[in-house]
């Protein structure tokens, strides 16, 4: 539901050969063969530990995937991104922790490794699960050459085939299976907006988009196995500063919210008729707190909490830049808040940490509870 603007697809990636993330699925026999070995020699002394969690998704869950390109393709390798936290540039889409470091405190772990450093990850930390999100993904092809959610999809599968195989047949407590995290935030329908004539082209992808994530969504229940399934709904796209700048952060565009409400409703029937019983699935609603902070200026504590909520934090002097942006000196390109704290968004599409920790806050009790029953 972008307008025109290339700025808009979410890692904020030009619609160029981005092949570094897209590595074949060959390359993807990660997990150690054994990783059933320690299981059975530690035994059932072995402390409880919580079910695994694999996400698949876009930059609003990528902690690391998306290669390092340079700096104009790759803004989240580069400054100011990662101040707040690792406090150096590092893959993350933010300033600091996403959405996906979010979740997984609300389930009481740490963030499950990023695919991408998997081998230089310990027995421990794999056991926590793997993040296959990767900045510019969509469920379509998003033309950025970033695995689309099922091919994210199909590398978890070439895993957990590969840990079987590894273990006795006798023992074969399947210890991959858990909960999975589907964050779909809205490259489809940027790519589509620039390939075609805008948003209202893009609000014509929306059945075969919700069409699609059902597929991948039936696909993660019964043949990959997942146990619990949250997947997240669309933010209102028009509050993004990619469609507020122009409009001189006065207001949302009116036409890209209504397409990410009619997409939420299709995804809400998809699932009520996927799981009538809310059994596997559950709809992780991003949207309402976002509209909460962004649209509802008046509201007492989301208001005071962000000041000026349409402006990013990280501004690009011009339209056409990004954040992080340099001159051919090295001269910077974009101003910086002093507090990102105080800002829901850092850059054009991208949230802050503060944002994504008060997005949170609203649906941590529900995201727990939903997996430890
Ligand atoms: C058994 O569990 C302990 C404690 O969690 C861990 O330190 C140890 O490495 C495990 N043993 C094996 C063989 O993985
Ligand atoms: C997703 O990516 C795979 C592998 O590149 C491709 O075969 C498939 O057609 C894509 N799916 C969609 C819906 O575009
Ligand atoms: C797309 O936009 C161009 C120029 O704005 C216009 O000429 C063309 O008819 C539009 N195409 C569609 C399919 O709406
Ligand atoms: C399942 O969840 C939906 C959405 O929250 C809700 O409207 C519906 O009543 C729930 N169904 C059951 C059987 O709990
Ligand atoms: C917010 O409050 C101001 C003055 O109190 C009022 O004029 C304005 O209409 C309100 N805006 C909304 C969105 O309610
Ligand atoms: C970069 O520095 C050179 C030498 O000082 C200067 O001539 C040039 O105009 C500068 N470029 C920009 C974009 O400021």
């Amino acid at each position: 539901m972008a307008a025109a603007a290339t700025g808009a697809i979410l890692c904020g990636l030009a619609l160029l050969v981005v092949a570094g993330a897209a590595t074949s699925p060959a390359a993807a026999a990660p997990a150690p063969a054994d990783g059933c070995k320690s299981e059975r020699e530690n035994g059932s002394k072995k402390r409880r530990q919580e079910p695994p969690l694999w996400v698949f998704g876009d930059s609003y869950a990528d902690t690391g995937n998306l290669g390092d390109l340079g700096r104009e393709l790759t803004h989240a390798w580069y400054d100011p991104y990662g101040d707040t936290f690792p406090r150096r540039p590092a893959g993350r889409f933010s300033d600091g922790r996403v959405l996906t470091d979010f979740v997984a405190r609300a389930l009481g772990m740490r963030t499950p490794v990023a695919y991408k450093v998997r081998r230089r990850a310990s027995r421990q930390k794999l056991a926590r699960g793997m993040n296959f999100a990767v900045g510019g993904a969509g469920v379509l092809d998003t033309g950025n050459f970033q695995r689309n959610i099922s091919a994210q999809i199909d590398l978890f599968q070439a895993m957990q085939k590969q840990r079987r195989r590894g273990c006795d047949a006798s023992d074969n407590k399947d210890d991959t299976a858990g909960t999975a995290l589907v964050v779909v935030s809205g490259n489809d329908y940027a790519y589509a907006a620039d390939k075609d004539n805008g948003t209202s082209a893009a609000i014509a992808y929306i059945p075969t988009v919700v069409r699609e994530l059902r597929e991948q969504l039936r696909r993660l229940r019964d043949e990959a196995g997942m146990r619990r399934v949250v997947v997240t709904n669309l933010h209102p796209m028009g509050c993004t500063p990619v469609f507020t700048r122009p409009l001189d952060y006065a207001g949302c565009d009116p036409l890209a919210n209504a397409g990410a409400a009619q997409h939420n409703a299709a995804l809400g029937s998809v699932l009520a008729k996927l799981d009538p019983a809310n059994a596997t699935f559950l709809l992780l609603d991003v949207h309402a707190p976002f509209a909460a902070f962004l649209l509802d200026d008046n509201s007492s504590s989301s208001s005071t909490r962000f000041t000026s909520p349409l402006r990013p934090c990280c501004e690009s002097f011009s339209p056409d830049g990004y954040c992080g942006e340099q001159d051919e000196n090295g001269t910077r390109q974009y101003t910086l808040c002093d507090d990102p704290r105080r800002h829901f968004f850092w850059d054009d599409v991208h949230p802050t940490q503060a944002a994504w920790a008060a997005v949170a806050a609203t649906f941590r009790a529900t995201v727990k509870s939903f997996i430890s029953t």
